[in-house]
């Protein structure tokens, strides 16, 4: 996805871009006073924004679930992947995970309340779906997060999120929920990292 602007001053130099609530990516340069701040912030809202709206169109959605609003008012965080070659660059997609607070169901049928990281919104662009992206912008956020992928929930996943991730990360047995959410056998097992 291209934008009518440079990339670089906007998300940093990086092939990844991490956004949270503050909406400041940590590779983004100072400097250039409050005029330009203000500027690269609009753009960056614009990204996010757009990013958002692309996204809700592929999964059918009336709605955008990821815009730069609501990532102020929560505490998410952004993942995003970008083609950095000039001149402007482009973003190729992203993913959004949270922790949130949930009733879940165990293999026993008991109610749990946990708070997992939860895999809110994921998108990629579609003149770059299967070719890996999707893998490698998951995987950025498994490491960074330190989360084993058995120990995520996943919100309404779409039947495409579901064949990625029984394809990448052989996630095929759902536990049935009554919420929109999904997780998958291993995601209570005490031998595993988590929360
Ligand atoms: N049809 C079926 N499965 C697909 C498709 C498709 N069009 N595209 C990707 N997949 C799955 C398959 O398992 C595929 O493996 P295969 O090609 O061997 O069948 C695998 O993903 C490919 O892996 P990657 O190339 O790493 O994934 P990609 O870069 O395509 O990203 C993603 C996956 C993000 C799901 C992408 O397909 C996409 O943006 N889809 C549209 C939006 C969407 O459904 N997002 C998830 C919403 S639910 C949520 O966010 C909680």
């Amino acid at each position: 996805m291209e934008f009518p602007f440079d990339l670089a001053p906007v998300l940093g130099p990086e092939r990844f871009c991490v956004v949270d609530q503050h909406l400041r990516p940590a590779g983004r340069g100072g400097g250039g006073g409050a005029e330009r701040e203000q500027q690269l912030e609009q753009r960056l809202r614009t990204v996010i924004d757009e990013l958002g709206k692309a996204s809700a169109k592929a999964q059918g959605l009336s709605t955008p679930v990821t815009s730069a609003a609501r990532m102020e008012s929560n505490r998410h965080v952004l993942y995003m992947l970008r083609d950095t070659r000039p001149p402007r660059g482009a973003v190729l997609g992203f993913l959004k995970v949270g922790y949130k607070k949930l009733f879940l169901l165990d293999q026993d049928g008991s109610h749990v309340e946990v708070e997992p990281l939860c895999v809110l919104d994921f998108y990629v662009h579609e003149s770059q779906q299967r070719r890996g992206l999707g893998r490698e912008l998951f995987r950025e956020m498994l490491q960074r997060e330190r989360m084993a992928p058995q120990r995520l929930a996943v919100d309404r996943p779409s039947p495409k999120l579901l064949g990625f991730l029984d394809k990448h990360f052989g996630l095929c047995r759902p536990i049935p929920q009554v919420n929109n959410f999904v997780i998958f056998e291993g995601f209570f097992s005490t031998r595993t990292g988590g929360f």
